[in-house]
């Protein structure tokens, strides 16, 4: 990751889709996701808030068969778009973990606590 705090080209995130990454720090290792819809862009913790196990059986699978909503795979759970409240599922009203993202035009950065690099899941 560049230290201006760059993950990625907004282009390398699938309209309609998702993409995962793994920050690594010092000491820890933190997995997220970012959602495109056009120009709307949204990340969240890659961490269920039912279970805490990661949301995606196949990697950058985030978005459930309606296209709408985003899904936990593990149990069926499904999360709004744009704030990440539980709608069906196992924990209705629970709600993924924001992650602080910025666009500065063709490149999305992270908003919060910089990491030392940054992968593709
Ligand atoms: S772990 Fe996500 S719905 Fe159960």
């Amino acid at each position: 990751m560049n230290p201006d705090g760059t993950l990625c080209r907004v282009a390398e995130i699938p309209d309609g889709g998702g993409k995962g990454f793994v920050l690594e720090g010092a000491e820890e290792r933190f997995a997220i996701f970012v959602l495109r819809r056009g120009d709307r862009i949204v990340a969240y913790r890659n961490r269920c808030p039912h279970r805490g196990t990661p949301l995606d059986w196949l990697p950058d699978r985030f978005i459930a068969a309606d296209g709408e909503h985003i899904l936990c795979a593990t149990h069926g759970a499904l999360f709004r778009f744009e704030d990440g409240v539980c709608i069906a599922g196992p924990c209705p009203g629970a709600r993924l973990e924001p992650v602080e993202i910025r666009r500065k035009g063709e490149k999305l950065q992270l908003s919060g606590p910089r990491y030392e690099g940054v992968s593709s899941k």
